[in-house]
């Protein structure tokens, strides 16, 4: 695992997109794994103004993100697809048809979990897959307890995920209890990550993630079992780690 800290969050979006970026040129049509959440904001923000100065081509790009809250249709506000299209997809030259979110109002969940799945595995596996992470340590919507082999299928918030998402809510009634997201198993099969966390808050999450157990009860703590993985995260989040990284 290679661990960057760097100053703020305007520095962790601009070195994950260098690492975004280099990767990009060695492929035609690269398959990217996205997240949602404050923290790929600055990411995006960087996307957008690469892509405007010429120097990032999404015409071929096909993504991937993690999850999406059952309920709630694509158009409403809170909505990961509404997200995405307001945060890049209609900023950056990408085709729609080729941006993938799970759908959280199917028919059948469980049959469009799996086809979810499917589709990611026959176009060739995710590219480069980013993360942020939750502060009970979730990647995706993979709670603590989740199965470290787990797929794409249906997940029960947890607690302090619905309290930490109440923030974009109206009540924290009105947080969706469900979710659709990638399994760890998915996140495991991506060929690269990159992993962002910003803040003080994210601190003990952090150290528990790279220096703790591999265990459920940290589901991003399986990363520790990825062939390559990197952390991009702010000086502020790494105060509790012990060993040494490297710092730009
Ligand atoms: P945040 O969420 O970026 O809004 O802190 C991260 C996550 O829950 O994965």
């Amino acid at each position: 695992m290679r661990v960057i800290i760097v100053k703020d969050p305007e520095e962790m979006g601009k070195k994950a997109t260098d690492l975004i970026a280099g990767e990009m040129k060695k492929k035609t049509s690269f398959i990217l794994g996205l997240a949602t959440g404050s923290t790929p904001l600055s990411l995006y923000k960087e996307f957008i103004k690469r892509n405007k100065a010429g120097e990032m081509d999404f015409s071929t790009m096909i993504t991937f993100n993690l999850d999406e809250y059952i309920g709630l249709e694509p158009t409403h506000n809170q909505s990961y697809r509404y997200f995405m299209n307001e945060n890049l997809f209609d900023h950056v030259n990408i085709l729609k048809k080729n941006t993938h979110v799970p759908n959280g109002i199917a028919e059948d969940i469980d049959a469009s979990c799996q086809e979810y799945e499917k589709m990611i595995d026959e176009i060739g596996g995710i590219d480069y897959q980013v993360l942020g992470i939750g502060g009970n340590g979730h990647i995706g919507f993979n709670e603590p307890g989740s199965s470290l082999g787990s797929l794409t299928r249906i997940k029960t918030l947890s607690t302090e995920t619905i309290s930490d998402n109440a923030r974009f809510f109206e009540k924290k009634e009105d947080v969706p209890t469900q979710a659709i997201t990638m399994g760890i198993g998915t996140i495991m099969k991506t060929k690269k990550v990159v992993l962002l966390a910003s803040g003080a808050n994210k601190a003990d999450t952090i150290k528990a993630a790279l220096e703790g157990p591999i265990t459920s009860m940290c589901p991003s703590s399986a990363l520790q079992l990825h062939r390559f993985v990197t952390y991009v995260i702010t000086e502020d989040c790494a105060t509790k780690l012990t060993l040494n990284y490297e710092t730009v």
